[in-house]
């Protein structure tokens, strides 16, 4: 059992899990299910854009593979798991609902739920069915009406088995990695259109959220909980007596992360989203949801890497003391339980993700915030975006040509802490002690 470190006095590693917080693991449709549904990345995919070449109609096939996956999740003693529904499989085509897509996810949930696993539904992560990207999907404002008759079927056919509602995955990412970095679909070029797709997501979230309220409410349901999941960084001056570099790490800070935030948590549409709507105070989030991964190191209007800091194998760099700084800032604003609906590291040896899990953890359990959810990312192996499969984040590896999935050594480590309440001396040794990150 875990030893409480601090009462002992002595200089031990290790750290208790926050009294009621739950440890999971989360995933995304598109990223783990496979098939060729009609959706913008099955189309980025035959157009050539992911960068190994994998292809997300193949992936980890779990949307064949759902229940075995579940199991496994049970296995490892996984508490809750973030989940995401595919739209273009459930609408495949505009006003056209597949029922027999809506009855397989409310078989995966209901089995989730006899498992003691607890959902937690992404309604929107990155993905579009053709006929709405077609569209113009989130880039015109008309275009919202598509998104929240969505949400309205999935409310009808989800509200009675899910209480905990994702609207929509990283408005920033999505935003600028469709329409200003280019590198998802459509593969836009614009600073304008990235910060209207941010704004028209900000009204969807608002009238998503009003909407699963009103509706579970009419159904005399009172456990409802929704928000929107913020991806966050730490944006820090690459030389501090720079004025250039601060000027330069504040404003990236707030295009990317800050007036998303007022809009989502607080209907304030302020610098730059003035435009689109006008203000519509109100609180519109239950929990603040946080996906951490990194920090940026700015010089010019862009996001950079410090030099000699711990990296991933893709580059970004491992601060895992931002993941409570992030938290803090949000909850300074808007003091709500926070649930980490994200974190986690491109890994492909597993060969530094024990001490990762480790670094993390311990630094949301030292920070004093009501931390009430840990979603590590990922549940397996996946595809992950333009990079394809080749860049792993899984505690379970995935074979992609058997399709076998194996628990790696941080996948043991993360269930141990979960058994254990937290990590003492003998698990730190056993898993983190030896892991080094590389420069
Ligand atoms: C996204 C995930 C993605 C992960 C790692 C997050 O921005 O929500 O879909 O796989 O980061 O890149």
């Amino acid at each position: 059992m875990v030893v409480n470190i601090q009462e002992r006095g002595e200089a031990m590693e290790g750290f208790k899990l926050l009294r009621g917080m739950e440890l999971g693991a989360a995933t995304a449709a598109t990223q783990i299910e496979g098939g060729e549904c009609g959706h913008n990345w099955n189309d980025w995919y035959r157009k050539g854009r992911i960068k190994d070449g994998s292809n997300p109609a193949l992936t980890t096939r779990h949307y064949d593979l759902w229940k075995q996956d579940c199991d496994l999740m049970k296995r490892m003693g996984l508490q809750v798991y973030r989940m995401g529904i595919e739209w273009s499989r459930l609408e495949p085509e505009e006003g056209n609902y597949d029922q027999k897509a809506f009855a397989h996810y409310r078989e995966e949930i209901l089995y989730l739920r006899e498992l003691g696993i607890k959902p937690l539904l992404t309604l929107h992560h990155f993905t579009n069915p053709m006929w709405f990207e077609e569209k113009g999907g989130f880039s015109e404002v008309e275009n919202s009406v598509c998104f929240l008759n969505f949400v309205k079927v999935c409310l009808e056919n989800f509200y009675d088995i899910v209480s905990e509602y994702i609207t929509i995955n990283e408005p920033n990412v999505y935003a600028t990695s469709c329409w200003f970095y280019g590198e998802f679909p459509p593969g836009g070029k614009s600073i304008t259109k990235a910060v209207k797709v941010m704004s028209v997501m900000a009204h969807c979230h608002i009238e998503a959220y009003r909407m699963i309220h009103d509706f579970r409410c009419g159904k005399g349901l009172t456990d409802t909980r929704v928000s929107f999941v913020h991806h966050m960084r730490v944006f820090v001056p690459k030389n501090k007596g720079n004025l250039w570099h601060r000027i330069n790490a504040r404003l990236l800070a707030r295009m990317f992360q800050g007036a998303v935030a007022d809009a989502m948590f607080e209907g304030r549409f302020g610098f730059p989203f003035r435009n689109y709507y006008k203000d519509k105070r109100g609180n519109y989030c239950d929990f603040i949801g946080i996906n951490y991964y990194s920090r940026s190191t700015v010089s010019g209007f862009a996001d950079g890497v410090r030099v000699g800091v711990p990296l991933n194998d893709l580059g970004w760099e491992i601060y895992p003391e931002g993941i409570a700084e992030c938290a803090k800032e949000l909850y300074a604003r808007w003091p709500l339980p926070v649930y980490i609906t994200e974190n986690g590291t491109c890994d492909n040896e597993d060969a530094f993700r024990s001490r990762y899990i480790y670094d993390h953890l311990k630094a949301l359990c030292d920070s004093g915030l009501p931390v009430e959810r840990y979603y590590h990312w990922c549940f397996c192996d996946n595809f992950e975006w333009a990079e394809g499969e080749s860049a792993r984040f899984g505690i379970v590896h995935t074979d992609y040509s058997t399709q076998a999935r194996t628990i790696k050594n941080s996948g043991n480590f993360y269930s141990a802490i979960i058994a254990a309440g937290g990590v003492d001396q003998q698990l730190y040794s056993q898993y983190a002690e030896q892991e080094t990150y590389h420069m």
